[in-house]
This record gives structure tokens, sequence and C-alpha cells, in this order.
């Protein structure tokens, strides 16, 4: 419709222009050029804007059914997990009282797929809640020599813990906490250590 009228309109401005009066003629061509800048103005102030708000609110709000929605709720891409460990080589001799040797496991690469589920959209305060669900798979190729069923022994964090509270409150209480761990360490073979199948 617009473009119709402003076609039209510079229709008879042409018309105009073959008008043999100059003065008439300048006339025209200045109001021509003011009509022009105000319809220019007029696109890059008013439509222009809206449209390109709305096309930008169109993929970037969360709302269902649009755009966003789908990659946000199920990323399409996998994001890529290191796994460093470090591998405890001498469990025996640290249940005997030696310091733990460690060895760094070269990385464990798993790929990550995130997911959003149970969407709960709220109209009230304009926001969605969801329950985030990480799904993760082993990638041997990226993983190198590890094929993902190496055994690594790493300390038991809880047993360090418990050894470092009571050496720093009450070290006179060390003996026991020593005895208490030999025991459990001989009858099931583990204590400070857990051995653990990846
Ligand atoms: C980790 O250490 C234990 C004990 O020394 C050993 O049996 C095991 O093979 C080691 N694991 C790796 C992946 O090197
Ligand atoms: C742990 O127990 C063994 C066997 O019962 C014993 O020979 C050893 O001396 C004990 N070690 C400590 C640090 O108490």
């Amino acid at each position: 419709m617009l473009l119709h009228g402003v076609i039209e309109f510079l229709q008879k401005i042409r018309a105009g222009l073959g008008s043999t009066d100059r003065s008439t003629r300048v006339q025209k061509l200045r109001i021509t050029a003011v009509v022009l800048i105000v319809f220019a103005l007029l696109v890059k102030y008013v439509v222009a804007p809206k449209t390109t708000k709305f096309a930008v609110r169109r993929k970037i709000a969360l709302k269902p059914g649009w755009q966003m929605r789908g990659i946000w709720a199920k990323f399409p891409f996998a994001m890529i997990d290191h796994c460093y460990l470090f591998n405890v080589t001498n469990p025996e001799g640290v249940v005997n009282g030696e310091k733990p040797v460690v060895k760094e496991v070269d990385p464990f690469v798993y790929e990550k797929w995130h997911e959003k589920t149970n969407l709960r959209d709220h109209e009230e305060d304009d926001t969605v809640s969801y329950t985030a669900k990480y799904t993760y798979y082993y990638d041997k190729k990226r993983s190198g020599s590890l094929t993902g069923d190496e055994e690594i022994i790493f300390p038991n964090l809880f047993a360090l813990i418990l050894i470092e509270i009571v050496a720093r409150t009450d070290p006179t209480m060390m003996p026991l906490i020593s005895n208490l761990f030999n025991d459990s360490a001989n009858k099931n073979g583990e204590s400070q250590c857990v051995t653990e199948d990846f």
C-alpha cells in the first residue's frame, strides 16, 4: 500500500516536471526531496527497528515453539570433557605408612551432551524451570591408548580428611586412628586407598 502510494506520487511529480513553468518545477523538486527524506527517515527509525527487533526476538526468545527453544533445551553439540586422574602406585606402601606415589594417567575423554528436561513455563514471571541432564559417552578415539577399563587406585578422601582433622585437633588420638585403619586395612585389603574400575 505504502509503496504503491509513493510510486503514484513520484509519477505525479514526473508529470509535473514536464511542465514548462520553471518555478513550479523547482518547487515540485523540492517537495519530492523532502518527501523522500521523510520516507527514508521513517523506514530507518520506525519500520526497520520494529521488524529487526521482532526478528531478533523470535530468534532469541525461549517461548515454546520458537527457534531458540529447541537449541536451548537440547544443545545440538557435545562438549568434550577431559578427565585427569592420579593413580597411587604404591597402595601397599601407603598402608604401611609410606608417602603415596602418584602417577598421572593421561586424559580419559568424554563427550558430554546437555539436555534440559521437565521444562515448565511460568507465565506470571516469564521464566522457565527445568531439570539439567548430562549424558557422558566415553570417547575411545580421543582417549588414545586408554581403553576405559584401567584400574586406578586413588586415596580414600574420607579417611584422609578424618586423619587430618584428628591430627589437628587431638594428636594424642593418632595411634588409635592408625590402629583403626591398620585393622580395616588388614581385613579388607583397603583403607586409605580405594580401587575404582573405569
Ligand atoms: C595404577 O596403579 C595400580 C597399582 O600400582 C596398578 O595395578 C594399575 O595398573 C595402575 N593403573 C594404571 C592405569 O596405570
Ligand atoms: C598394622 O598391623 C600389622 C599386622 O597386624 C602390624 O604388624 C603392624 O605393625 C601394624 N602397623 C601399625 C602402623 O600399627
